[in-house]
């Protein structure tokens, strides 16, 4: 008998270049915003002659570094996880040099929401090009979940980290909490510190841990050419936190990034200020204590950052998660028991009345990390995004700030530059 080899259907080799294509653009992880994560795969005589990826913020785009690997692109087919860009941004458009590359047909995850870069693929099926769309377009929305964020809302895309023990404590009753989790969980966590572009914690984190938010993971596999700091953020509406701690005293590679409200003293702003470190006055939390969650995210969204990690303590994490403003939550649960009725939970502030308006967490991943479990999951909510933009910052009158604001104002407009 013989046997006759059939190709696997077209749908399936779509999915299985496309696979690669999102592979590819997840090298790009921490080195890409504010632009979104983007992977390119030419096929041709299903082979594939060419890859590529964003590598870096203002660099190549995917397509063009994947054209570049083909070599001789005429008549292949592109796979790219986001529709190719139709606009001059920080590079020419992407489309151009896919017609020019003699490419015949151009398969894409997710179509461009930024409407600026958008109508690619339209221009491209005008130039006789064949276009098809959708291929695992529901990994490639998960893996640009920050920038799809800041697209659709310009506020960061939030993950809440955690560390607790069994009995879902983060510290003892003394404040003591380093370490629960074991070195394998932490290292974990740096690598997270590595995806975002800032981490948020509370004053009284800052003062019991004076922490430096940095990305410090062990050589194995890392280049540390490509570490990248996320900006700290720090909350502390009535200017407690010392000047003399890691994140105020200018011993971080870091700009630190103090949100604050007008109950900080005047003369501590100006010290923080001439220190070189950004202060932002938003309004009062109305449900609790410090900064208002939304003023804080709305004022990031501002200055172009797309995701941020809040890394504690229980009140700010509580507060967050009170205001409906968590999308997703990494819990590292350690075997250990620590009791007492004051230690404190991850997530205190006001909390829920009832089971039924609990955080439930969907797409739940659970893993082993060394002998620590880590839950993580994204949160189920209604959309409480607001359609329009809600204006909460304050007017700062202080020169300096100003000028931050403005250099932010121009690094969001580069947001754009897809
Ligand atoms: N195991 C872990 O994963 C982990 C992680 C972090 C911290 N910790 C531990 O947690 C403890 C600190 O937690 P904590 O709950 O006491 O303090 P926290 O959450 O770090 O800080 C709370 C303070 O931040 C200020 N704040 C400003 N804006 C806020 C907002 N929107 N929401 C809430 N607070 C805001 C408030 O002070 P003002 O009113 O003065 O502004 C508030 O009292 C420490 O013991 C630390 O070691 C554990």
């Amino acid at each position: 008998m013989t046997s006759t080899f059939e190709a696997p259907p077209e749908s399936v080799q779509h999915e299985h270049y496309m696979q690669r294509a999102l592979e590819l653009a997840a090298l790009g992880t921490g080195c890409t915003s504010p632009n979104p994560l983007v992977g390119c795969v030419v096929v041709r005589d299903n082979r594939i002659i060419g890859e590529g990826w964003h590598e870096i913020y203002g660099h190549n785009h995917a397509e063009i570094n994947a054209l570049e690997a083909a070599g001789d692109a005429r008549s292949a087919t592109l796979y790219v996880t986001l529709e190719p860009c139709h606009h001059h941004g920080l590079t020419p458009p992407c489309t151009q040099a896919i017609v020019k590359a003699g490419v015949s047909h151009v398969v894409y995850a997710l179509a461009d929401p930024n409407p600026r870069a958008a109508g690619g693929a339209q221009w491209l099926q005008t130039q006789g090009i064949q276009v098809s769309t959708g291929v695992l377009e529901a990994q490639a929305r998960f893996q640009n979940r920050f920038f799809l964020k800041h697209m659709a809302c310009q506020r960061p895309y939030v993950i809440a980290k955690s560390a607790t023990s069994l009995d879902g404590r983060i510290a003892t009753r003394t404040g003591h909490s380093q370490w629960i989790t074991g070195p394998e969980a932490r290292e974990r966590g740096h690598e997270l510190r590595q995806c975002v572009d800032a981490i948020i914690v509370g004053a009284d984190t800052v003062i019991a841990d004076n922490p430096s938010l940095t990305v410090r993971l062990s050589a194995a596999g890392h280049n540390p050419d490509l570490i990248r700091h996320p900006r700290p953020v720090v909350l502390d509406s009535t200017g407690r936190v010392p000047l003399h701690s890691n994140l105020l005293n200018g011993s971080l590679p870091t700009r630190t990034l103090v949100m604050t409200t007008d109950a900080m003293p005047r003369e501590h702003r100006l010290t923080i200020e001439t220190r070189g470190f950004e202060v932002v006055s938003v309004l009062h939390n109305e449900h609790g204590p410090g900064t208002s969650p939304l003023a804080v995210l709305e004022a990031l969204g501002d200055r172009g950052i797309h995701s941020v990690l809040i890394e504690g303590g229980a009140t700010v994490s509580g507060s967050f998660r009170d205001a409906g403003l968590i999308d997703e939550m990494w819990t590292f649960i350690a075997p250990t028991v620590i009791g007492g009725e004051s230690a404190r939970s991850a997530y205190s502030a006001t909390g829920s009345d009832t089971l039924g308006d609990a955080t439930q967490l969907h797409d739940v991943h659970v893993e082993n990390v060394g002998r620590d479990v880590l839950i993580r999951g994204c949160v189920t909510r209604p959309d409480t995004a607001p359609s329009t933009k809600q204006t909460t910052e304050q007017t700062s009158t202080t020169p300096s700030t100003e000028g931050a604001t403005q250099a932010a104002s121009s690094d969001t407009t580069t947001t754009a530059s897809h």
